[in-house]
């Protein structure tokens, strides 16, 4: 029976052609969620779906779909990731899966074959939660865990809306988020991580994703003169914050508390070179398999706060994004294993250190993942980077995956 053949110099030429929406040197690129580069990237996409012959939709949170009918009714098998990137991210992150769900579709069009069932891409809003906090803004309201009114609500920290730039770029759609739940989702992603190149492996089978918790801290002290206030005078909220910083990222280094810490943004005011700080913003993400790890390092985070307001500071913690680490299911990983392996293509099981899609997805449907490799484990940084051949080997793999799903099912 023929299946759908993928072209990979069509997929590899369309990723670069995204790739110079909101470009940046070094072949990186900055299109946070919601930006003007956000809508052109969505335009593209759009018409990339229309000429693979899906009918697009767009939901009211900014989800954008693009459906290919089966030859049955029912509930469609998805595919799909996101295309916002944190700033000086790199071309891969999110946008591989998003191309590559479409080259699946144009690959299924050019061979004249229907599906079975529905086969749908989706392209997720705000996934990366860099300017909209909590991130997986998208799927977060499809799987539930914010409200459609909460997510469209949520401010930027220059106190935009996500309903107002929905509406500026033209992508506040119509469509319910919960029209098109699937009835299995499968992510193809890069692995962002060094585990795939190290190991000399083609393909990760993804069982799970590890949880994590955000938060933005802010310190206040006092502003004061650099040269005229006694060192045991200050109160000296760039000290202070960074002290507090150095020990979150102490406990995960030194007891595992949680497996990683990372202090991402940090900003002074009234950032002078002669002025002792009198504020400091920074912000938290913790990451852990373990819920009750996660938990652990919440509280941890209030105690070095605690110890901060006892020396006189005040200090206001907001908790900005919670996702639970999730296990994938079984037999949907045991199918993508089998499908790479039916492409002699070398597989490890692992877990996921970044977050995706795919988690919310997975407390709707049977979910999985595919990782390839990352060259140097480099992401979030514009040198972030796949062979062209692992990138190429990937989109077949998926498209043999949902073909073989969608004319089983
Ligand atoms: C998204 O890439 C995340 O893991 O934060
Ligand atoms: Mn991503
Ligand atoms: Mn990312």
């Amino acid at each position: 029976m023929s299946r759908p053949i993928i072209s990979g110099e069509r997929m590899l030429a369309r990723l670069q052609s995204l790739g110079q929406i909101g470009a940046v040197e070094s072949g990186g690129c900055t299109r946070l969620a919601f930006s003007d580069e956000d809508g052109r990237a969505r335009d593209l996409i759009k018409t990339w779906l229309e000429q693979a012959g899906a009918s697009v939709t767009v939901d009211s949170i900014g989800n954008l779909y693009g459906v290919v009918q089966g030859l049955s009714s029912g509930a469609p098998i998805m595919t799909g990731s996101h295309i916002d990137t944190v700033a000086r991210g790199g071309q891969l992150d999110g946008c591989y899966g998003v191309v590559a769900g479409i080259e699946m579709l144009q690959a299924i069009r050019d061979a004249a074959l229907q599906p079975s069932v529905s086969l749908a891409v989706a392209v997720f809003s705000n996934e990366e939660g860099v300017r909209f906090s909590p991130d997986l803004l998208g799927s977060r309201v499809i799987a539930k865990d914010i409200s459609l009114e909460e997510a469209l609500a949520t401010q930027s920290r220059d106190g935009k809306s996500v309903a107002g730039e929905l509406k500026r770029i033209g992508y506040a759609g119509e469509s319910s988020p919960w029209a098109l739940l699937p009835s299995k989702f499968i992510e193809l992603h890069i692995a962002q991580g060094p585990c795939l190149e190290a190991s000399g492996t083609a393909i990760g089978i993804v069982e799970g994703v590890q949880g994590h918790s955000w938060w933005e801290v802010v310190v206040q002290g006092c502003a004061n003169h650099a040269g005229t206030t006694p060192m045991p005078l200050r109160l000296d909220a760039g000290v202070a914050a960074m002290r507090m910083a150095c020990a979150l990222q102490a406990s995960a280094c030194l007891e595992r508390l949680p497996a990683v810490a990372t202090v991402g943004t940090f900003t002074l005011e009234p950032n002078a070179i002669n002025v002792v700080p009198g504020l400091a913003r920074f912000t938290v993400d913790f990451r852990d398999a373990e819920d009750g790890q996660l938990r652990e390092a919440d509280l941890l985070l209030r105690s070095e706060a605690k110890k901060l307001e006892d020396l006189g500071f005040m200090v206001q913690l907001s908790h900005l994004s919670r996702a639970l680490g999730v296990r994938f299911d079984a037999t949907l990983c045991d199918t993508l294993q089998a499908t790479a392996t039916s492409r002699g293509a070398s597989t490890q099981r692992m877990v996921s250190g970044a977050s995706h899609d795919a988690q919310m997805m997975a407390t709707l449907c049977p979910t999985a993942m595919l990782f390839v490799p990352s060259i140097g484990g480099i992401s979030h940084n514009p040198k972030e980077k796949t062979l062209d051949e692992d990138l190429v080997a990937g989109a077949q793999i998926l498209t043999d995956a949902m073909w073989s799903l969608a004319t089983t099912a």
